[in-house]
């Protein structure tokens, strides 16, 4: 039988899902390239996820920062028995999961997190739960600390609506568990649509499609919710800015990619000329027609002066993943289309991280970025987005216990622990981050 509470889907499993954007490693690196001060992950911190899942995010960071604790809370009980076998399995005993409410944990006092995160959350639940998890960043964020808050957006969520609406009021008149009411849900929503119902929408056409190919357990977390609500970035911005945290930039890092690259070419002198911050943000999410965004915030912010900023982004270290080339040119799919760095650049930053980690630091001193640092940041998020490079981390950790719980559960992911993060394997290696939440 379906069961929700408080309107969200609690009787199937989400599956497993991994994000590089969401690791600890990750964050501090964006920040930095953003020019603020961040956490330093080779030291000890606290980091907590809010709607935590099964938890496969935090495993992998646990697996890679033995020096740090991390904290996953989540309502659903099934979700962390997942999380805290495979923790057990893998040995990890730095990670906890906490079977709590947001409204319940944000009242319980932890010791603060140096990093805060919630993926695949804040656009599905209801008002009293959205202001619960804001509650647990007014109350256990410190300063300084960095808050990763994903949701799905406008305009590139808008089309959904109309879906999710008829998912959603079919759903109680399916017998059966959740993910059969979803998949009645869109065969009906297929008989609209050969019907000519959304013939004046292909937008709404495309989404169906991709649906059509999802995990049903995924998608009924996804559409059944009573609250699903994509929103705009600057709305969210306002509620968050309102607790005195600061808005440093996209961690998905090809938003934070300089116009000339980002924004389809017509419309990169409008952006450049829009003053009004709110309206350039709104503007830019229409043009590259964002569906989603991963959105990074620091309390009361900390910007770095330009020798401090030189100092930390300098010594920031990075690599290359395992399958990037070793020379250019390089090609990138992005959310606007095909991207291609200069083969200069591209070859000199791939020969060199071929030979070895190097410092952002060094990267600068190579003949092809002299002068022009800026470059240098423009490419190395190009590669990091396409998952070429990564920032490194001084081994610390083992995740060979924790992949091999991957394996055994048929969970395509293989932890790097000299990275912090983990790569797809197998079939999965090509496919990024496709899905919606
Ligand atoms: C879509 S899943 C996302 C899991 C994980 N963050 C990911 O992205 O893979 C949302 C999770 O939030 C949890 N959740 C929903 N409402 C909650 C609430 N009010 N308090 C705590 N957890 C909640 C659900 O149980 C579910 O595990």
């Amino acid at each position: 039988m379906a069961q929700r509470a408080d309107g969200y889907t609690t009787d199937v499993d989400y599956p497993a899902f991994f994000y590089k954007e969401m690791t600890p490693v990750w964050l501090a690196c964006v920040a930095r390239l953003q020019g603020f001060d961040a956490p330093d992950v080779a030291r000890p911190f606290r980091y907590g996820e809010l709607g935590c899942g099964v938890g496969t995010n935090l495993l992998v960071a646990a697996a890679c920062h033995p020096q740090a604790a991390f904290v996953g809370v989540d309502a659903n009980e099934r979700h962390l028995r997942v999380a805290r076998d495979a923790a057990q399995a893998a040995g990890l005993r730095n990670v906890a999961f906490v079977h709590s409410g947001f409204v319940a944990f944000a009242a319980s006092r932890p010791a603060p997190f140096d990093f805060l995160a919630t993926h695949g959350v804040w656009s599905w639940i209801a008002p009293q739960h959205r202001a619960g998890l804001l509650a647990c960043v007014q109350a256990q964020l410190a300063p300084g600390g960095l808050f990763y808050l994903h949701y799905m957006c406008h305009p590139g969520s808008t089309d959904l609506q109309e879906l999710q609406q008829v998912l959603n009021l079919f759903a109680p008149h399916v017998p059966g568990d959740s993910a059969r009411q979803l998949q009645m849900g869109l065969k009906l929503l297929r008989q609209l649509a050969e019907r000519g119902m959304f013939a004046d929408r292909p937008g709404v056409l495309r989404h169906l499609q991709v649906l059509e190919t999802k995990n049903p357990n995924h998608l009924a977390h996804e559409f059944l919710t009573d609250h699903w609500q994509p929103q705009h970035g600057v709305d969210v911005h306002r509620q968050v800015g309102a607790l005195g945290l600061d808005y440093l930039g996209s961690a998905d890092v090809f938003n934070n990619l300089d116009v000339a690259l980002s924004i389809p070419g017509q419309l990169q002198a409008v952006l450049r000329q829009t003053q009004i911050p709110a309206l350039a943000e709104t503007l830019k999410d229409m043009a590259r027609r964002s569906h989603q965004r991963m959105d990074l915030f620091q309390r009361a912010a900390r910007p770095l002066g330009q020798e401090a900023h030189a100092a930390q982004l300098g010594a920031t270290v990075f690599q290359a993943l395992p399958g990037a080339p070793a020379s250019g040119p390089v090609a990138f799919r992005t959310p606007i289309g095909p991207v291609e760095v200069p083969q200069a650049l591209g070859n000199a930053l791939l020969q060199r991280l071929a030979a070895g980690p190097a410092s952002f630091a060094e990267l600068a001193q190579l003949p092809a970025f002299a002068g022009q640092p800026g470059a240098l940041v423009q490419v190395l998020q190009l590669m990091l987005m396409q998952e070429l490079v990564h920032p490194a981390l001084a081994p610390a950790g083992n995740g060979q216990s924790l992949t091999q719980w991957f394996a055994r559960n048929g969970i395509a992911l293989r932890v790097l622990q000299d990275s912090g993060t983990a790569v797809r394997t197998g079939a999965a290696q090509h496919e990024r981050n496709s899905h919606a939440h």
